[in-house]
Order: C-alpha cells, then structure tokens, then sequence
C-alpha cells in the first residue's frame, strides 16, 4: 500500500490495494488515511455493489437511500449517478447530483460522514468533482468572523425551490416537481455552522451554499451577507483550499463531509455517458464543542 498526499496534505492518492475483501489493518489504515487527507483516491477498483456496500459497512451505517428508483438493481444501498437515458426516457441514475458546493446530507438530523463514488464509467472530458477543505477555510477566516460565528446554528433544507442560490437543472426529469414535493415534505434541520469533528477535534466551518438557507436567530440583513462572505473562502478557486479530481474508470473516491464540501463540475453530455456507483455512512449528529 502506498500513500502518495497531494498538496497542503488534502487529498491523498492510495494505490497497491485490493477493496474486495479488505483486511482489519486495511480497514484502519484506510479510516487513518482519510482522517490524515480528508479525501482519498483509491485507483484501479472493482467492487461489485455488494463488495462495495461490505467495504462501507465497515465504516457505520449505510443511509437511508430517498432515491429508490435509481438504486442499482442489485443492491438498494447503492445510487447510480448517470446521465444514461433509458430509450423510454427515464434516467438511470441521479443525474444532477452534487451540482453545488454542498457537504452530503447536511439537511439530514444524522448528517452523512462518509462518502464513496466508485466511478464505473467515464466521459471522455469532464465530470470531475472538486473538494474544499472546510478545516483550511474556518483557519483562514479573520479572528473577528471566527468569533461572530462560533457557537451559532443555520438552518439547512434539501429543496433548492427554497433556496435563492441554486437554480434547478433542466437534465433532470421531472425536476420541478420534485423539488416542490420536498419543499413541502421534508423539514428545515439546525446544523452548528463550526462543525467540531467528533474524531479529529479539529474545527471547520460547516455550511454550504447547496443546503444552508440562513443562520437561526439573525435578521437575513445580517446573515445574508455574512453567508455570501463565508462562502466566498469556498468559491473563489484562487484560495488554496481545492482539490479537483479527474477520474479513471476505476478510481474509488471517499471523502470526509464532517470537514469537507464538494460539488460536480459536469462539462459532459450524451452520447458521452458517465456513470457512478455511490455509498453513504451516516455518523451521528454534528455538534460545536469550543477550544478548550
Ligand atoms: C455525491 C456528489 C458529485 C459528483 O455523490 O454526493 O455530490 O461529481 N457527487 O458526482
Ligand atoms: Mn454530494
């Protein structure tokens, strides 16, 4: 096994391992990897969706998966995200997935820990994901900012109906009204906006422009701007806390959302077909705990 960190040590590429059947040892050099580097790229995989759903059970409990018609046939705990159209018209998988800076299930009371994209197939250009390092941005913001926001909640929701910073894609069929469904069905959850990580103890900040609506007990005067100015630290690509991703049919992707944002950056279309095989643990509640 070889750990090869790519810069600032955020993002780490594995080679020399076999997922399939994964040792104890393996298993904790993985879990410290990914503690260390935040995500990790494990080239050159194979993991049916049954492997794949073993290798992640290792890790907590499998989520609850919302998107049951684009489960894979062979296992439920595991999405497809895809742009493949079926000749009927419907889609195979997601396929709009993670379009803005988000952290996976922030909207959820038991917010998502890990996440792990097994790319089956890719488009001949494009459909890269790019990751933040949420741990660098809270380091980065000035003391008077840290301060302001240290112990405060934002209230996060799933549908982007409700949230002025994203736009529904048009790719997705049926778009509209779903997203409509889930501005009425699904609640507003109150996540701390410094997430303290449970293993790491270190602080990020936790908020994305995807999921966060406004911050809890503050007039939209306020916290408008002061979210536009956090998320600025995650948007403007000139700061140093990005890695981008360029897959390989192959790669196994895992990244830490206690610490970390992603988004796809698409750039592909059909005939071009890019597909994705996806597993999520679910870890419990976030929670600020200030510096000692
Ligand atoms: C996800 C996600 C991004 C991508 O699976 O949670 O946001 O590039 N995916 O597919
Ligand atoms: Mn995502």
């Amino acid at each position: 096994m070889k750990i090869q960190a790519f810069d600032n040590d955020f993002g780490a590429e594995i080679t020399g391992v076999d997922l399939r059947d994964p040792s104890d040892e393996l298993r904790e050099a993985m879990h410290q990897a990914i503690l260390n580097h935040q995500v990790i790229v494990v080239r050159e995989q194979k993991l049916s969706p049954l492997e794949q759903v073993s290798f992640t059970e290792h890790f907590g409990p499998l989520e609850w998966q919302e998107n049951k018609q684009h489960a894979h046939p062979d296992h439920d705990k595991v999405l497809v995200l895809s742009n493949e159209l079926r000749p009927d018209g419907t889609a195979v998988g997601v396929v709009d997935a993670g379009d803005y800076w988000h952290s996976d299930s922030s909207h959820h009371e038991e917010p998502v820990m890990y996440t792990i994209l097994q790319s089956i197939r890719n488009p001949a250009s494009g459909g890269d994901t790019e990751f933040c390092n949420m741990y660098a941005v809270y380091d980065a913001l000035p003391d008077d900012i840290k301060k302001k926001i240290a112990g405060l909640y934002a209230i996060h929701h799933v549908s982007k109906k409700l949230n002025p910073r994203t736009k529904i894609s048009t790719s997705r069929p049926g778009a509209e009204d779903f997203y409509e469904f889930q501005a009425k069905a699904r609640a507003e959850v109150r996540q701390p906006l410094v997430r303290t990580h449970d293993e790491t103890g270190r602080q990020a900040l936790y908020a994305s422009p995807r999921f966060t609506l406004r911050i809890e007990d503050m007039d939209d005067a306020e916290a408008q701007p002061l979210l536009d100015e956090l998320f600025k630290y995650v948007t403007d690509r000139k700061r140093p806390h990005h890695y981008r991703h360029k897959y390989t049919d192959g790669d196994l992707v895992m990244w830490d959302n206690r610490c970390t944002l992603h988004r796809a950056t698409g750039g592909y279309g059909l005939p071009d077909i890019r597909r994705m095989h996806r597993t999520t643990v679910v870890g419990g509640k976030a929670f600020y705990k200030p510096a000692a």
